[in-house]
């Protein structure tokens, strides 16, 4: 089965479970460890990725494996709580299964939250970061083969991955609920080792404020297929080349956990008061 069949059998498949997304309805992707921002749902249904046909399943500690339906107010909102990475194996096109399921049940407005490296010096870990733009270190893109001409174009544009006026509220709400939010350029990096001081040095020359392993190929798909996208980083450590603390995966779940709290809050607000849009493509 081509690939597209596969997302188009999955989001059957979901939506002969739960009915037809509301006109509207929001999704978020969850990160590593920021799974419990979950919680903000109401009225929340689970479903296991395994029980989806064809949807890949997370090897990674720190991610669920689930697809939740929930509302925020009035809104319908999805939540994807674990995600696919390039460092288990999966293609950059795989990795990216679960935002095109959600772009094809409908989704036009996307958050994508991940843990990440401060490469920032001004940068506090445990602090959430507004994504303002990516840089795609993988070397690779999710949109690599035969285009699927119904989710968007060939060549698609990426001058304004991050939806402007989304970002605009989100800081004037995490203004308004006394929540630090920094905002900078996150990089992407195929991982799974962290960075040496040299890589931290280059990235940081190369203008980014963030390192990460996810997102950026996902917000690429999220614009292919014309959704807004808003993305949020939770810096989980302090990536500076000259004073390198070293890193586990284990510090990183524990900080994002501790985080989760106010990701939570602070997505909540926004997913209420942010009237559906959808961007151009
Ligand atoms: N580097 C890459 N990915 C990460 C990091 C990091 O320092 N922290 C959390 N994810």
């Amino acid at each position: 089965m081509l690939f597209f069949e596969r997302v188009k059998h999955a989001a059957q498949f979901i939506q002969e479970k739960w009915g037809t997304a509301q006109p509207g309805t929001a999704a978020l992707v969850l990160g590593s460890g920021l799974g419990e921002a979950k919680d903000l749902l109401e009225d929340a249904e689970e479903l296991d990725y395994a029980e989806i046909p064809g949807f890949p399943r997370s090897s990674v500690a720190g991610h669920a494996s689930r697809l939740f339906k929930g509302r925020c107010g009035s809104r319908q909102v999805l939540a994807l709580s674990g995600r696919f990475h390039l460092y288990e194996g999966f293609d950059p096109t795989e990795t990216c299964f679960g935002v095109r399921t959600l772009g094809e049940l409908g989704v036009r407005d996307l958050i994508l939250t991940n843990a990440a490296g401060a490469l920032n010096p001004q940068f506090d870990t445990g602090e959430l970061m507004l994504v303002s733009d990516h840089i795609n270190l993988t070397g690779r893109s999710p949109l690599t083969g035969p285009n699927h001409d119904p989710w968007g174009l060939r060549f698609p544009d990426m001058s304004r991955v991050y939806d402007a006026q989304w970002r605009a509220r989100a800081l004037e709400t995490a203004r308004r609920l006394g929540i630090r939010l920094e905002r900078g350029v996150y990089a992407q990096v195929p991982g799974p080792q962290l960075e040496t001081p040299a890589e931290t040095r280059m990235l940081r020359i190369l203008g980014a404020d963030a390192v990460g392993m996810s997102t950026a190929l996902e917000a690429v798909c999220a614009r292919h297929m014309g959704m807004r996208v808003l993305a949020i980083s939770c810096l989980t450590n302090k990536n500076l080349p000259d004073c390198m603390a070293g890193t586990s995966h284990e510090e990183v779940i524990e900080v994002a956990g501790k985080a989760a709290g106010r990701l939570a809050r602070l997505l909540a607000e926004l997913l209420r008061a942010n009237e559906s849009g959808s961007a151009a493509r």
